[in-house]
C-alpha cells in the first residue's frame, strides 16, 4: 500500500493515530489548550489541577475538559457559569439531567428500604425485574442486575458459556463493551484491550464489522452511504458465519446492534447473523447498554431489524443518569446457572437503584420519550442531508433516532477523514453553547436526551452548520 494512500477505513497511515480512532474522544491536541486558555475560569482551571493530580491518569477521562457544575435538563453548567447543550451525556441522560420525577422517586425509596442485605426480596426489584421482561423484545424474561454495563456483558459471557459448554465469544473490531477483564477482551479497540494490561481473556475471536460507508470488506456504497447489496452480498455478515463455521465451537457471537460510531447495520445483517447463530450453535448476545430504551426511535435498537437476541444487555440510562444500574435479560431457558453465582454483586438487587431504573422506564413510556426520539431524529437526519449537500466537509450523515453521526472528510473522494476539522468544530461548537463526542477522531455524534425539543435539536444543528461551514482554521 502507498504510504500516501489511506488505508481501507480511510486512515492515512503515515500519521497513526490510535487514540483519535478510538470510539471515545481524547482531544489532546494543542486546540483543547487553546480553548482551555480562553475559556476557563480560576475555579475551573483550580478544579482541574485537583482533579489531575488525585486521579490515576487514563486515556479519555483524565486528564479533563472542563469542570461543570450543574445538570439540568438537556444543559450542563461550567463553573464560569456557561451553559451548554449535552449532546454526548455519556448515553445516560435519556430523560434529562435531574428528573424531579425520578428524583423524588429515589429520595421516597431511600427514606422506605435504602438497601435490601443479601438473602432478602425487596418489591423495587422485584417490580423492575417485571417490567423489563414485559418490554423486552421477544420472550427475554429472566435477569440478573449489576452496577455497570462492563459487569453487565461479563455476567452474560458466564450464561453463554454455561448453556453452550463452550468458552470463544466473537465480537466487533472497533466496538467497546466495558473496562472489565472480560469486557475489555471483546472490545476491539487498541486503547481497551491492548498495552501492559494484557493478555485478557483467552477465546475472544473479533470480526471486521459493518459499517457500509467505510465497508472494511473494500465494498462500495451509493452516495447516500447505502450499501449495494446485489453486489457486496452482505460479506460482512457472510464472514461472521465464516469464523463461527471454523471455530466451531464459539459461546456467543456479542454486538452492539447499531455501533455508537454510529453505523448502521444493512439491511438483512442481523437476520443472516442471527440464523448463522442458529446453525452453529452460537448464542447472540445484544449489548444495547448505549441503544437501549428508546435511543435509537425503537425502545431497543435491535426492533428496528426484528431480530430477538438470546440474551439483551442493557445499562448507562437505565439509572436515570443518576444512579448506575445495568441488566442482563436473558431467555428462560438460560437460567443454568443456579449452582454458581455470575452476578454475585453487592448492589445486586439494590432497592435505590432499581426504583430509579424503574421510575426512568415509566417516565420514558409516560412522557412518549421513544416517539419523540423517533421524530426529532428523522426531523435531524433531514437537516443533516440537507447540510451535506451543502457543505462539502460532510463525508456522510446517518444514524436513527437520537444516536446522529456526522463523518467529517479531507475529500469525498478518498474518504480520508479529517479529525482537525472533526476538534475544530467541537470547540467551535463549545463556544457556542454544544456540546458532544467525536468518534473515530472524525465523526461528530450527536447523542441528545429524548427529551429533546425539535426547537432545541434546530439550535445545535445551526451551531453545527455554522462551525463546519467556517472550514479548517
Ligand atoms: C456498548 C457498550 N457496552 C458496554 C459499556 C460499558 O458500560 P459501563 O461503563 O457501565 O461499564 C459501554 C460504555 O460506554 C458501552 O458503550
Amino acid at each position: 500500500m502507498s504510504p500516501t494512500k489511506p488505508d481501507l477505513l480511510g486512515r492515512d497511515n503515515r500519521e497513526p493515530h490510535p487514540v483519535s480512532e478510538s470510539e471515545s474522544d481524547t482531544n489532546l491536541t494543542d486546540r483543547r489548550a487553546h480553548w482551555q486558555s480562553q475559556n476557563l475560569d480560576a475555579r475551573g482551571r483550580k478544579l482541574l489541577e485537583r482533579d489531575g493530580r488525585a486521579f490515576l491518569h487514563q486515556s479519555v477521562s483524565t486528564p479533563c475538559l472542563n469542570a461543570i457544575v450543574k445538570a439540568q435538563g438537556v444543559w450542563i453548567e461550567d463553573t464560569a457559569g456557561r451553559r451548554y447543550m449535552d449532546f454526548h451525556g455519556n448515553n445516560v441522560h435519556h430523560i434529562g439531567y435531574g428528573h424531579p420525577r425520578l428524583k423524588r422517586a429515589i429520595a421516597e425509596q431511600m427514606d422506605q428500604l435504602p438497601f435490601a442485605p443479601r438473602r432478602y426480596a425487596c418489591e423495587a426489584a422485584l417490580e423492575l425485574a417485571e417490567k423489563l421482561a414485559a418490554i423486552a423484545p421477544g420472550r427475554l424474561e429472566k435477569l440478573l442486575f449489576t452496577t455497570g454495563g462492563s459487569d453487565a456483558v461479563e455476567v452474560a459471557v458466564k450464561i453463554a458459556r454455561t448453556a453452550t459448554g463452550r468458552f470463544k465469544t466473537l465480537s466487533f473490531w472497533d466496538a467497546f463493551h466495558g473496562a472489565g477483564f472480560g469486557a475489555a477482551s471483546l472490545s476491539g479497540e487498541a486503547l481497551f484491550r491492548s498495552g501492559p494490561a494484557a493478555p485478557l481473556v483467552a477465546g475472544a475471536q473479533h470480526v471486521a464489522p459493518f459499517g457500509c460507508y467505510r465497508c472494511p470488506y473494500g465494498h462500495p456504497c451509493d452516495q447516500d452511504g447505502r450499501p449495494f447489496l446485489d453486489r457486496c452480498h452482505l460479506a460482512c455478515a457472510d464472514m461472521v458465519e465464516y469464523v463461527l463455521a471454523r471455530e466451531g465451537d464459539v459461546a456467543a457471537v456479542i454486538c452492539e446492534p447499531a455501533r455508537a460510531v454510529p453505523y448502521l447495520p444493512p439491511p438483512g445483517y442481523w437476520r443472516r447473523v442471527r440464523e448463522a447463530c442458529d446453525r452453529h450453535g452460537a448464542l447472540l448476545i445484544f449489548d444495547e447498554i448505549p441503544t437501549g430504551l428508546g435511543k435509537t426511535g425503537r425502545m431497543f435498537a435491535c426492533e428496528h431489524d426484528d431480530v430477538v437476541p438470546d440474551i439483551l444487555v442493557l445499562g448507562k440510562a437505565l439509572g436515570g443518569g443518576i444512579l448506575p444500574i445495568a441488566a442482563v435479560i436473558a431467555r428462560a431457558d438460560l437460567d443454568v446457572g443456579g449452582d454458581w453465582a455470575f452476578g454475585h454483586y453487592t448492589h445486586e438487587k439494590n432497592p435505590v437503584t432499581s426504583r430509579a431504573a424503574l421510575t426512568t422506564i415509566e417516565i420514558i413510556e409516560d412522557e412518549g420519550l421513544v416517539e419523540n426520539a423517533a421524530e426529532v431524529g428523522a426531523a435531524a437526519l433531514e437537516r443533516l442531508c440537507d447540510m451535506k449537500q451543502k457543505l462539502t466537509a460532510i463525508g456522510d450523515v446517518r444514524g436513527r433516532g437520537l444516536l446522529l453521526g456526522i463523518d467529517l472528510v479531507k475529500s469525498r473522494d478518498t474518504k480520508e477523514p479529517d479529525p482537525a476539522l472533526a476538534e475544530t468544530v467541537l470547540y467551535r461548537a463549545l463556544d457556542r453553547g454544544l456540546s458532544f463526542k467525536t468518534t473515530m477522531g472524525n465523526v461528530l455524534t450527536l447523542t441528545p436526551p429524548l427529551t429533546i425539543t425539535r426547537q432545541e435539536m434546530a439550535r445545535a444543528l445551526d451551531i453545527i452548520e455554522e462551525a463546519i461551514g467556517e472550514g479548517s482554521e
